[in-house]
């Protein structure tokens, strides 16, 4: 799918917040907390979508970016807030503390890229934080999760397609050896991976490392 398609499907989905809810069993708070828990002053968060994550961090400033106007529009009013694409960040070098990107970065069509990026825009020393879902094909978790998503997603999505995209979205996202390897390229050092239960959300914590 092309960013403008995949810009618009989430800007068309329905009752998102909630939907994050049924779709995670109510974990994507525990998983949230966890992200909040890390990072450290000023904080971009890419892919913000509603603002959820700027809406519940105290520690600093923070800006939302999202791709989407229709999903920015949606968002809570509690930041600034940028519409751009996390390939090409319209942002400064080295300004943020930590930039977190939760269940974004297997949207971006050019990772690599946009984790050049994250580079980029990070202070050294700063934090990036990975929130991601990671489906295994074989896997008895991912097989049901992909099952649920069949029955559940019709209610929150508006087309076959767009069920579909997702899936193949998780499916496709690369594993945690081969993520920490684009990380560690782009300079990123102490790469830390925690894969929540049943092993298909994983957090992914790494600090920009110039020296
Ligand atoms: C699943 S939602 C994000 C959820 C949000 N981070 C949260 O914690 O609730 C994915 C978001 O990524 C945005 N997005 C997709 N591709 C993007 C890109 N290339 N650059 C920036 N945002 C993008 C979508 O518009 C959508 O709002």
């Amino acid at each position: 799918m092309e960013k403008k398609g995949i810009a618009e499907m989430f800007s068309n989905m329905l009752l998102y917040e909630f939907r994050n809810v049924v779709f995670s069993f109510g974990q994507n708070l525990i998983w949230r907390r966890e992200l909040i828990r890390l990072s450290r002053g000023k904080l971009l968060d890419v892919g913000t979508a509603t603002a959820i994550i700027p809406s519940i961090y105290r520690r600093g400033p923070s800006v939302g970016l999202d791709i989407s106007l229709g999903m920015l529009r949606r968002a809570k009013r509690v930041c600034p807030l940028v519409l751009g694409d996390g390939e090409d960040l319209p942002l400064k070098d080295s300004s943020f503390d930590t930039l977190t990107v939760a269940f974004t970065l297997r949207n971006i069509p050019n990772k690599e890229r946009a984790i050049e990026e994250f580079y980029r825009v990070l202070r050294d020393g700063g934090r990036l934080i990975i929130l991601e879902m990671k489906l295994e094909r074989w896997n008895v978790a991912g097989i049901l999760y992909s099952l649920l998503m069949v029955f559940l997603a019709p209610l929150f999505l508006s087309s076959f397609s767009d069920y579909a995209y997702l899936l193949k979205s998780m499916l496709n996202f690369p594993d945690d050896k081969k993520l920490k390897g684009m990380l560690e390229r782009a300079g990123f050092r102490s790469v830390k991976i925690k894969v929540f239960f049943p092993g298909i959300t994983r957090l992914i914590y790494a600090r920009k490392c110039t020296g």
